[in-house]
């Protein structure tokens, strides 16, 4: 265990769903500490799944391991290069090995959101780094992992968190509809080459969600309206359980109708 690791074992008595598709599935969510990467968190580990997650602030991170024992908390930053190997070892650490990684931390880009002509380099530069490069650098780091559970017939799956900011062309959201769309592509690719193999690579919108992400991006919206991040949370379980128990069928044109 590292400086970065922060484990809190879990109570003897903690009980989950029955017959649960995660039932100790070991599985990695970046974004942990807040919104629906928190909800997941949660939601995963009453589905009985072995579950670590990564946020930059180590106060966030001790904070949920100690509100979620048995989970495994990780401090580190994936839009930075040199953070991802001891990351994913330290993922491969606590858990042994990785069925499902759920690449959901990201960048806004610049706050307040701002045209594309009024937005810095370094804005854009960072939300590439954290919503695309980090995704791409961490999977790739952990794909070895990743079949060989799929190899030991355990089902694979690789989550990227996208947008309808990925589809649409939002005025303001230049910098991180770019990135999203860049990784909902990533996502389609890497899932073509990546089915033969048995590992499943999706992109999944989650909805508007009253979040912090949403309130820095819409300050004055009506909350009201917004999903919580829970019930998204509980969708996207769902949508993983089917894929791990193969009820949605391993082609491009069924997950793309299903899945995003
Ligand atoms: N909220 C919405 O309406 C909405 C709509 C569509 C899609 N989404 C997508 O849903 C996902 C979750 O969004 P959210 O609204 O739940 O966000 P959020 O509440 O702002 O939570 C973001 C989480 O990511 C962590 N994080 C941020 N940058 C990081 C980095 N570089 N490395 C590691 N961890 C990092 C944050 O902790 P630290 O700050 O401590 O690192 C925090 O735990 C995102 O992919 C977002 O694009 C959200």
């Amino acid at each position: 265990m590292t400086m970065n690791h922060i484990t809190n074992p879990l109570p003897a008595s903690t009980e989950g769903h029955a017959g649960s598709a995660f039932a100790g599935l070991r599985v990695a969510i970046t974004g942990g500490t807040s919104g629906l990467g928190m909800a997941l968190v949660r939601e995963l580990l009453d589905r009985r799944a072995q579950v670590a997650f990564v946020a930059r602030r180590r106060d966030g991170v001790e904070r949920v391991v100690r509100e979620l024992p048995g989970t495994h908390g990780i401090v580190g930053d994936v839009s930075k290069k040199e953070d991802i190997h001891p990351i994913a070892v330290q993922i491969l650490g606590a858990l042994g090995g990785l069925d499902v990684l759920i690449n959901n931390a990201s960048d806004l880009g610049p706050t307040p959101l701002a045209l594309l002509a009024d937005t810095e380099c370094e804005d854009i530069e960072r939300a590439l780094a954290t919503n695309l490069l980090g995704p791409f650098r961490l999977t790739k780091a952990l794909l070895g992992s990743l079949a060989a559970s799929a190899r030991d017939g355990r089902r694979a799956v690789v989550v990227n968190i996208s947008s309808d900011a990925a589809i649409n062309a939002y005025p303001f959201w230049g910098a991180y509809g770019a990135s999203k769309a860049a990784l909902h592509h990533l996502s389609r690719i890497w899932d073509e080459e990546l089915v033969p193999g048995g590992v499943r690579v999706l992109s999944v919108d989650p909805g508007d969600m009253d979040t912090p992400l949403h309130a820095a991006a819409v300050p004055d919206g009506d909350r009201s309206a917004l999903k919580c991040p829970e019930a998204a949370a509980r969708e996207l379980a769902g949508t993983i359980a089917s894929v791990l128990l193969r009820r949605i069928p391993d082609s491009r044109a069924k997950s793309e109708e299903t899945l995003v």
